[in-house]
């Protein structure tokens, strides 16, 4: 299987996945700004050819085709790569609108593609041994959901992403950046739908320096949101890409009979999981989260991986961010 990459930042990331597979070949690494980082990434996973120009991905030999370029392309990126009879693994969120991750999810269909959304905190054990739990009927009947993931990389007022502050081009905020990662991991973890009844947010910085100039703070850098599961319990969803100090993934679980909570690092993907329920706890070592391409790549050989989050899984995520963005009671800015 050939696979072509789109974006070098993130992109970084799915390449030292991808290696790790042996069935997979690098075809191209496809970049926009920046030739030496795509050189350099290229030579270190040996990818055949770097190209400023995606079609070279979308239109080329590759197999599978992965998409880690800005929200704002996802759509033209993805679609282009489906028509041409791609697989397709795209970053989060799916898009930039629920119409356009609707449009990939019907051409997925139409070409019968396999498809993946980069929701990886899926594929870590610490979750999936909470998610086990609650399935399992060790924490009773759910009762609430507590789901936060804050960082730092934009605590500053310099930005390396001027993408990323600009609703056109990013869609969102901090939900978008991180917010949609929970909101997938809910439906994942709980199997259940959930509607969203208000939202706040802030934004930390009005305006950022970046290397091409000044941008505007139009999306949101911290945010909550507060949501309702189809059977009735509440579940709150807190984010924040400026907390000072602290990056960490941390989703809390209770029912009528027991409650657990997991805390990940995203940066080492270190984890620990505590519980009142006897036998329910639990310590993982940096380097613990599975590599999501495994399970994806695994159909191929006829062993299907549950767990992958195909562009269906997108587009439920889309709508909670769209519901999340659509409910703001009044945005902030500090
Ligand atoms: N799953 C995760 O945990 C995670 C983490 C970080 C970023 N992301 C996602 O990855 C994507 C990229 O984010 P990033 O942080 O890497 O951003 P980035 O700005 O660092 O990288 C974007 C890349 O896209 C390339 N690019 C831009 N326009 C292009 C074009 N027209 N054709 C080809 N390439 C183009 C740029 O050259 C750059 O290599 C976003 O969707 C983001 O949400 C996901």
């Amino acid at each position: 299987m050939r696979a072509a990459l789109i974006g070098t930042g993130f992109g970084e990331q799915h390449l030292s996945w991808l290696t790790k597979c042996p069935q997979v070949e690098l075809d191209s690494v496809v970049y926009a700004t920046n030739r030496e980082r795509a050189e350099r990434l290229a030579r270190r996973f040996g990818a055949a050819k770097v190209s400023d120009d995606a079609a070279d991905a979308t239109d080329g030999p590759s197999d599978l085709v992965i998409v880690a370029s800005p929200v704002f392309l996802h759509a033209e990126h993805a679609a282009r790569a489906l028509s041409n009879g791609k697989s397709v693994v795209c970053e989060k969120p799916l898009a930039l609108t629920t119409a356009q991750a609707q449009a990939l999810c019907s051409a997925a269909r139409e070409h019968d593609a396999a498809t993946m959304v980069m929701f990886q905190w899926r594929f870590h054990p610490a979750l999936q041994t909470l998610r086990d739990a609650l399935r399992e009927g060790r924490l009773g009947r759910p009762v609430c959901a507590d789901l936060q993931f804050h960082h730092d990389f934009l605590a500053g007022e310099p930005t390396p992403f001027p993408w990323r502050h600009t609703p056109g081009q990013a869609g969102a905020g901090a939900f978008a950046d991180m917010g949609v990662h929970l909101f997938d991991l809910l439906r994942w973890l709980t199997g259940e739908e959930f509607h969203v009844a208000g939202t706040l947010s802030s934004t930390l910085w009005a305006s950022r320096r970046s290397a091409s100039g000044t941008v505007a703070g139009n999306t949101e850098d911290t945010g909550a949101a507060l949501l309702r599961a189809d059977s009735g319990f509440p579940a709150t969803v807190s984010v924040s890409r400026v907390t000072g100090g602290r990056r960490s993934l941390r989703v809390s679980l209770s029912g009528d009979a027991g409650s657990a909570w997991a805390d990940v690092c995203p940066e080492t993907t270190a984890a620990s999981l505590a519980s009142s329920v006897p036998g329910l706890q639990g310590a993982w070592a940096p380097g613990s989260l599975r590599n999501p391409y495994l399970d994806f790549l695994a159909p191929v050989s006829g062993t299907a991986g549950s767990h992958v989050p195909d562009f269906s899984a997108g587009l439920a995520a889309q709508r909670l961010l769209d519901a999340v963005r659509m409910s703001e009671v009044a945005p902030v800015g500090q």
